[in-house]
């Protein structure tokens, strides 16, 4: 019988609840067999032995020790793209802010309270100091296409922007969401090379942690814009003091404040905005919600970040899961565990991510306990049970 509890580690939108009919849910669940979490560390969380999934209501996981629990066969899942126009949104906002001095003139008018009827004459005596540029016709550089990349990069174009992008990873469906216009260019050191801002979506991993570091910011145009509202790791915060202090950044501008950063002439700290508007929230609730659920009920993997999508349409038989490490002979071994039973497999379909694989096997019957050690007990099986 299948576990029907949610652990909420964050505040989640009441949206989820109703997708959550009929199961405990809530802040206070012990032994969760799922578990629904925002910005919460997760990293000394303790996972009991029924945690069978981790959802993310949002793209990054680095919150998630994502590897330990695909050790452990319990599938994390993120929301790609539920927040994207809202990170979109404020990217648009900060190439602004990045080409005008917007907010260090905003808090110059404020000096002027007081001032009565002079302040619009000394309005237009001081503003001369806040003169900006505009974005149109600048090059922007998008580090990673991914669900946010290619809105932005195509925010940008419609504002004039002459747009490039580098992702290694860029998926056919991204590519052909892109406008025509922008350049896709093999690397991010064209990136570096070519472009007056840069904005960057990627998540963070041990081949993009501090990837703008002196060496990447040597290779950069002079004034510079940079826009990181990924994760602040991904800029070595000293490389960027210094190119601040030296003019090779003009600007930084960063959902991700750090005490380094924070009144650094140049660095504009936002307190990590970026997906923070109830439509962003619900979307990614909603989501996050649907994909655990599925996962729970019908052993369907949509969105992970540590197992392979593998998802089927149910049949009228049992089901069964299984998560495995990524070896030879694993799909003729789980077969013949089934047919050594006797029972007919009506379908299977076993997909691979890196070093773990899982497998959905659908029976034309029922299937046993029996059956599930057996297959529990073949070399490699991380996890098993039957949906
Ligand atoms: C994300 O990872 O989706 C964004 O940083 C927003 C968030 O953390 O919720």
């Amino acid at each position: 019988m299948m576990k029907k509890s949610i652990l909420k580690l964050n505040a989640i939108s009441p949206l989820a609840d109703g997708i959550f009919e009929g199961y405990e849910y809530g802040d206070d669940v012990k032994n969760p067999a799922g578990i629904m979490v925002r910005s919460a560390a997760m990293a000394d969380y303790p996972a009991g032995e029924d945690l069978l999934a981790v959802a993310r209501a949002g793209a990054g996981t680095n919150n998630i020790p994502v590897a330990e629990y695909a050790k452990k066969g319990i599938v994390v899942f993120n929301t790609p793209g539920a927040n994207a126009n809202a990170v979109k949104e404020l990217v648009v906002c900060e190439l602004f802010l990045g080409g005008r001095k917007i907010i260090n003139a905003i808090d110059w008018v404020k000096t002027l309270k007081g001032e009565g009827a002079n302040v619009g004459k000394l309005v237009e005596k001081g503003k001369s100091k806040f003169v900006g540029s505009e974005i149109a016709g600048k090059t922007l550089g998008v580090i990673g296409l991914g669900a946010i990349g290619i809105m932005v990069a195509n925010a940008a174009e419609a504002l004039g922007m002459k747009v490039i992008g580098a992702d290694p990873y860029l998926s056919t469906h991204n590519a052909l969401m892109l406008d025509p216009s922008v350049e896709v260019v093999p690397d991010n050191a064209q990136i570096f090379k070519r472009a007056d801002f840069i904005t960057v979506h990627v998540p963070l991993n041990d081949q993009t942690r501090s990837m703008f570091n002196r060496e990447t910011l040597a290779q950069c145009k002079d004034g510079v814009v940079i826009i990181n509202n990924a994760r602040g790791e991904l800029a070595d915060a000293a490389a960027i003091a210094e190119g601040l202090a030296s003019g090779k950044v003009a600007r930084y501008i960063t959902d991700f404040p750090c005490d380094e950063l924070i009144g650094v002439e140049g660095a504009i700290c936002v307190p990590h905005l970026g997906a923070s508007t109830p439509e962003a929230e619900d979307n990614c609730a909603v989501m996050a919600a649907r994909q655990l659920k599925d996962y729970l009920e019908n052993g369907n993997i949509t969105n992970s970040v540590n197992y392979p999508a593998v998802s089927a349409a149910r049949g009228g038989g049992a089901r069964i899961c299984v998560c495995h490490k990524n070896v030879a002979n694993m799909i003729a071994s789980l077969a013949s565990a089934v047919s050594a039973r006797g029972i007919n497999i009506a379908n299977l379909v076993d997909k691979s991510k890196g070093d773990y694989a899982y497998g959905i096997i659908d029976l034309d019957g029922a299937a046993d306990d029996n059956l599930l050690a057996d297959i529990a007990k073949i070399d490699g099986v991380i996890k098993v049970r039957a949906v």
